[in-house]
């Protein structure tokens, strides 16, 4: 499987052009580390999943609608890039709620996600017009009925529910099992008993139930299992109140590959496998069709986006079981890719500013923080003849990279470009010194 984004070639001397951008120029115009996203392969990521869903649902005279999750990377100018992609957005706080109105994202095709939400947040969506606000708590029931109340506003509500179904990769971002913190439960009831009390509230429209069961999945079968769930509640509901819930969101989780031997969920099997599972399921639990909506979020930023380092150190260690390890050092760390200490995740790399026929030698892409953890790559073949001032290339970082970083080590977090038909665009700039030391209130002279 590429781990490479969609315009990505060699020149003819060996260096990495995407978007039409030599990564050379892009390292020496913006520096490094410095995160780069291949428009062209992002749009026609999210276009995919609007596609292949509209099509897979059409065949059943449905009807399935794309949330991006903007929390895998946002910038007032994707939330743009999404817009002409005529998709919706996903937030998941008041922050991306601010950055993706920036960008022109109109309120009615926003969803307001967050397992807790504070009053001012919830306020904010209800004065701009959030189109969906997702609860996820009983809790959290009567204090948006009273905001919504005092607004004189009502608010178009969905339901997390916790469908007890365990998906994806690591623990950490697994969503949908019981012992986690998101949603309202499926098997105590809590789900059933919140939609009791939305349908009740007075400031509260209820438009249907909500779920994620986790990230990085292959299988179709845990959405066919969440979906059968989620139906079966919505009949359940129907039956006892009259009322058949209009929308049902399956959330994201679509798995990307990080490393060439790993697999992806393409966006065309997933779509048409996902929409025969719930047809099969609907017409298990009865009823009529509801809208349907997802929020890929990795699987439209991740393949998009790599990060471009400077190598600095090269080393290499003797290994107990017999020959070497290079360990190879760049320019950021841990605080750029936070998924690798994190998750334990695998990412790849390569040579981007020319290509090397010395022999390939295990290596290791470490980080300059004080940690032996602060590990980009585990485990690579690099040409032996890396040395510093080399450009290293990681793929599959559009997703989870900049919109975790930090400043671990007082080290500034890197930049994000777009790239595309030759031109870079800026989407943040890089944080300077000036930024680091006013966040610190110095001492009186
Ligand atoms: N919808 C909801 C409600 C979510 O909570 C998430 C992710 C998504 C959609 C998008 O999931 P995706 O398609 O991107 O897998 N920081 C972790 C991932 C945490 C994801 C949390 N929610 C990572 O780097 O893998």
């Amino acid at each position: 499987m590429s781990v490479w984004s969609a315009t990505v070639t060699r020149s003819e001397d060996g260096a990495i052009v995407v978007g039409g951008y030599d990564v050379r120029d892009l390292a020496g115009k913006f520096g490094t580390p410095l995160y780069v996203i291949d428009e062209v392969d992002m749009r026609a990521r999210v276009s995919a999943f609007r596609d292949h869903f509209t099509a897979a649902f059409g065949r059943h005279g449905a009807k399935c609608d794309v949330f991006y999750a903007s929390k895998s990377f946002l910038s007032s100018r994707v939330a743009r890039w999404m817009l002409d992609e005529d998709v919706n957005m996903d937030v998941a706080s008041g922050g991306e709620l601010e950055i993706a109105l920036r960008g022109g994202m109109p309120a009615e095709r926003l969803a307001l996600h967050g397992n807790n939400k504070s009053d001012a947040e919830m306020q904010r969506a209800l004065e701009v017009g959030v189109g969906r606000i997702v609860l996820d708590s009983l809790d959290e029931i009567a204090v948006l009925d009273a905001i919504a109340g005092e607004l004189g506003a009502v608010a178009p509500v969905m339901v997390r529910v916790t469908t007890g179904v365990h998906a994806g990769g690591h623990e950490y971002i697994a969503t949908a099992h019981e012992d986690q913190k998101f949603g309202l439960s499926l098997a105590t009831g809590a789900a059933l008993e919140a939609l009791r009390r939305v349908h009740a509230a007075e400031h509260l429209e209820l438009q249907g139930i909500h779920t994620h069961i986790g990230s990085q999945i292959l299988s179709i079968e845990a959405f066919r299992e969440s979906a059968e769930r989620m139906l079966r509640l919505r009949a359940t509901f129907a039956a006892e109140t009259g009322v058949e819930m209009p929308e049902v969101d399956l959330g994201g989780g679509y798995a990307i590959a990080y490393t060439p031997d790993a697999e992806a969920l393409e966006a065309r099997t997933a779509a048409f496998e996902i929409a025969d599972a719930v047809a099969d399921a609907l017409a298990e639990a009865g009823g009529s069709w509801p809208r349907f909506s997802i929020e890929p979020g990795r699987a439209i930023s991740g393949p998009a986006g790599m990060t471009l380092y400077r190598v600095g150190v090269v080393k290499r260690v003797e290994l107990d079981e017999g020959g070497t390890r290079t360990y190879v050092a760049v320019d950021g760390g841990m605080s750029d890719n936070m998924r690798p200490i994190t998750y334990g995740a695998d990412y790849t790399a390569a040579l981007a500013a020319r290509e090397s026929s010395a022999e390939p030698a295990l290596s290791r892409v470490v980080g300059k923080h004080c940690e032996s953890g602060d590990i980009v790559v585990r485990s690579v073949d690099l040409p032996s003849d890396v040395a510093r001032g080399d450009l290293l290339a990681v793929p599959a970082t559009g997703a989870y990279g900049r919109v975790m970083s930090n400043n671990y080590n007082a080290l500034l977090r890197p930049a994000v470009v777009s790239v595309r038909d030759g031109e870079a665009t800026l989407h943040v700039r890089r944080d300077t010194l000036e930024d680091l030391l006013s966040w610190d209130v110095a001492p009186d002279a």
